[in-house]
């Protein structure tokens, strides 16, 4: 079977970190070469850039510096890492891709739509996901998700309720946006519920 690349997108404590590897495990189990990775990060540059945005109070820094930052791990990942696997046949699967530069940068920082596809088509060109799971839950959930998974949480993380609400209905339309790559999957309820959708999913458009 040919390569494939896989991406969960949504707002922070909404659960990719753990439906990754839920899926991930899965996958092996099929017998197919599986590599988890993230964004920002992902490989030596990416994480250096991660540790860098991540050591930065979001509001000091310019918006357009962030998604250029943002773009240029994601160069760096996709070229050395991302394609090189697909290529060889694995299944790489990203905890985030660039949906969440058009919501983060885009939506949040106000950088157009326009602007954030030309730094897409500049740094990888017209490469898109075979799948994108965008998962989708309340507010009120993913900040209590946030807050019982970590004591001391970043800048990024303690984001208003009105900014959850506005990630969540960014991601909601890059969904629609990309709907030939793109699924909503509910992400309330216990992990292997979610999972469970997930996989429907994955059968559904990956292996159909
Ligand atoms: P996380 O990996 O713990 O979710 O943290 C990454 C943070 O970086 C998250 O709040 C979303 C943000 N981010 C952007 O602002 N733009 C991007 O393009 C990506 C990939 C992440």
């Amino acid at each position: 079977m040919n390569g494939k690349f896989i991406t969960f997108e949504g707002g922070d404590g909404v659960g990719k970190t753990t439906q990754v590897a839920l899926l991930a495990d899965a996958l092996k189990s099929m017998g197919l070469t599986v590599k988890t990775t993230r964004e920002p990060g992902g490989d030596v540059v990416g994480e250096k850039i991660r540790n860098l945005l991540k050591s930065c109070k979001p509001s000091d820094m310019d918006p357009l510096c962030e998604a250029l930052l943002m773009f240029a791990a994601r160069r760096d990942h996709f070229v050395k890492t991302i394609k090189p696997l697909i290529d060889k046949g694995y299944f790489v699967i990203s905890d985030r891709f660039y949906d969440s530069s058009l919501v983060y940068q885009g939506v949040l920082k106000k950088i157009s739509f326009e602007d954030i596809m030309t730094l897409k088509k500049i740094t990888i060109g017209d490469f898109e996901p075979d799948l994108t799971i965008v998962l989708d839950v309340a507010p009120s959930v993913s900040i209590e998700r946030l807050s019982m998974r970590k004591l001391i949480l970043d800048e990024y993380d303690l984001m208003k309720k009105n900014e959850h609400d506005l990630i969540r209905k960014g991601f909601q339309k890059t969904a629609e946006i990309f709907s030939f790559r793109s699924v909503v999957v509910k992400a309330a309820g216990s992990e292997q519920k979610v999972f469970s959708r997930i996989m429907k999913i994955v059968q559904e458009r990956i292996f159909r």
